[in-house]
Parts: structure tokens; C-alpha cells; sequence
């Protein structure tokens, strides 16, 4: 109801840009998966840093649908790109969590999460809540499109509504995850691998460990390991494998058997429905309520948040406010 955008706008748009930095940006690469998926129209994602110095100047036509995500409303590169894909007439939503910030303020249209007021230098709920601002945008863009039915659009929304009580049921089960972070805290370097949305929530997932317990760790498509990274791999690395997207399946058990055969310690995460299938491949596998695939990557953000959190308890770590950062970076 914030973005009242005309469906004759959203119609007319060729593309969409979503530019943000940190968190907000991976939140950006997963709205990306899901727009596409649902509304059918082609997104481009990149962090305001890169998009604002676009040599000679970024590509944007006011056709153009622009998305900024800032949980401050206040990232200096943020504000930047906000200002510039505005002096090229491109429409510009601001999703972000305080009103009457800047970027609220000079936004053509603000939605705003309503996390409540986040504290910790690194983003938790602010993410969680940009990435459902991002499904529910894809879900209007895709009925004003004529991309989702009346009963497709209303599945949509039960199964956004189902969210909050898997969520329940994903801390419930968080004893699971601390017990995996005691194991491996003295970790120097992780693997997080995906396909597909899980891909894009894995990047969250690494950035929080990194940023949280500063054990390094690095996000690959699992299909792109082989290219490379996988000269990483040596006995007892742990690999994180997220995988929910049940077409990728099969792809993932065999990226698992690849790193496994150079001595990986595989932790894999699923919905119930495919725990036994990932059993037979991984050492250990966390379960996820048995969400439908489009939605269960939402699920999967706040284990790996945990994990990050118990990680850096464990070594110490000052989890609200880690070394190095800031809440919000307002100068560049
Ligand atoms: C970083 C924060 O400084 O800025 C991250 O530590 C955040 O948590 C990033 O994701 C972007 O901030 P914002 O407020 O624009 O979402």
C-alpha cells in the first residue's frame, strides 16, 4: 500500500535495478531470483559503489524500474545511486526500516520494513524483512503483469503467511546450530555453497560468519566450485551446502560427493522432505520446515545467522558491534 505505483507504470517498465550495499545487496540478489521467477522481467543487481562510478555513466532509461534497499536509509553509496538513477527519470522504490530517512524521504516511493529498530551493527531482521519486501513486490509486479492468477497470487500470499510460525519451528530447533558452531569455531575458512536462490542466500549466510566471528569464508555457485575454488578444498574443510530448490537437487548431491572425495566436512540444509536424500551424501544435515521451494531460502537465513552468532560467542567475538564496522556507512 506504500508503493502506489499505477499498474499502467509498472506495465511499461522494461527492466529493474536493484542497487544497494552489504546485507541489503545480497538481499537484492535474492529478490532478483524471485522477481524473475514470478513477475518474469529482467533484473539487474549491483552494490552502489560500483553502480554510481558506471564508466562513462551506469545504463538506465527511464523505463526503468530503480530499487535502492537500505536498512539505514542513510549508506552514503546508497544515497548516491538513489540520486543519480533519479536524474535519469528512472522511478526509484526505497525499501528500507527508518522514515523520514534520506533515503525514504527521496525515494519516489518508500516501503518500509517495520523490523523495529535494529541495534547490532550486523543486519538480521533488517534483511529478513528487505528480502519479504522483495517478495511482495515481486508478487504485485507479477499480478499487475498478468504473470500470476488470482489463484496464484493468493497462494502466494498463504504461503507468506506461513513464514512466521516456520520460523518458530527454525528456533526451535537452534540448539542444533549452536551445537555445530562449537565444533567449529576454531575454523580459519568456509565454504558456502547454493544453486540458484540458495546461491543468493548463501552469500547472506558467508557475510555473517565473516563478519561476525571473522572467519573467513567465501559464497560459490556449487556448479562454479569445480572452476577453481575447489584447489581449496582439503581434509575436514567445511562446506556449507544449502539446498532447497528440489530441481537442483540431484546437482547439489553430487557437488557434495565432489568435495566430500577431497576430504570436505559437508554440512548440508534442507526441508524435511529431502533430508534422507541428503543424508546419503553429507556428514551432517540441518532441517527446514517443508516449505514450498520458492520461500524455503527465507527459512535458511536465520540458522546461518545463528550460526554466525554462536560462532562468534564462542570465539569471544563482540557480536553486536564486531571490529572494522559501522552500522551505517554515511561518508564513502
Ligand atoms: C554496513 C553494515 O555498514 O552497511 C551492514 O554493517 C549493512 O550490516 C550495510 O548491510 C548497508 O547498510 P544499509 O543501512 O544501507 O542497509
Amino acid at each position: 500500500s506504500e508503493i502506489n505505483v499505477t499498474e499502467e507504470l509498472i506495465r511499461g517498465i522494461r527492466g529493474i535495478h536493484i542497487v544497494a550495499c552489504g546485507s541489503a545487496y545480497h538481499a537484492g540478489i535474492l529478490g532478483k531470483y524471485v522477481i524473475e521467477n514470478v513477475a518474469r522481467i529482467p533484473v539487474n543487481v549491483d552494490v552502489a559503489s560500483e553502480f554510481r562510478y558506471r564508466m562513462p555513466s551506469p545504463l538506465l532509461s527511464p523505463d526503468d524500474l530503480f530499487i535502492v534497499i537500505s536498512q539505514s536509509g542513510e549508506t552514503a553509496d546508497t544515497i548516491a545511486a538513489l540520486r543519480l538513477a533519479k536524474s535519469k527519470g528512472a522511478k526509484v522504490i526505497a525499501i528500507t526500516n527508518v522514515k523520514g530517512s534520506t533515503i525514504s524521504r527521496e525515494a519516489d516511493f518508500a516501503m518500509h520494513t517495520q523490523a523495529g529498530m535494529e541495534v547490532a551493527v550486523a543486519t538480521s531482521k533488517g534483511y529478513l524483512t528487505q528480502v519479504l519486501c522483495l517478495y511482495m513486490i515481486a508478487a504485485e509486479i507479477g499480478r499487475m503483469r498478468g504473470e500470476l492468477d488470482v489463484a496464484q497470487y493468493a497462494a502466494f500470499v498463504e504461503n507468506l503467511k506461513k513464514l512466521p510460525k516456520q520460523l518458530e519451528e527454525v528456533l526451535a530447533d537452534k540448539a542444533v546450530v549452536q551445537q555445530l558452531a562449537s565444533q567449529r569455531f576454531m575454523d580459519v575458512n568456509e565454504f558456502f555453497l547454493g544453486r540458484g536462490m540458495d546461491y543468493a542466500l548463501m552469500m547472506e549466510g558467508s557475510l555473517k560468519l565473516k563478519e561476525l566471528s571473522y572467519i573467513h569464508s567465501e559464497t560459490y555457485p556449487a556448479g562454479e566450485l569445480k572452476h577453481g575454488p575447489i584447489a581449496l578444498i582439503e581434509k575436514n574443510t567445511l562446506v556449507m551446502v544449502l539446498a532447497t530448490q528440489s530441481a537442483l537437487l540431484e546437482k547439489l548431491v553430487s557437488n557434495i560427493k565432489e568435495v566430500k572425495a577431497r576430504g570436505a566436512f559437508v554440512v548440508a540444509m534442507t526441508q524435511k522432505h529431502n533430508k534422507e536424500l541428503l543424508q546419503k551424501a553429507a556428514d551432517v544435515v540441518l532441517e527446514l520446515p517443508d516449505a514450498e521451494d520458492l520461500f524455503a531460502p527465507i527459512l535458511a537465513a536465520v540458522p546461518y545467522q545463528l550460526y554466525g552468532y554462536y560462532t562468534a560467542v564462542c570465539k569471544g567475538c563482540d557480536v553486536d558491534k564486531p571490529r572494522n564496522l559501522a552500522k551505517s556507512v554515511t561518508v564513502e
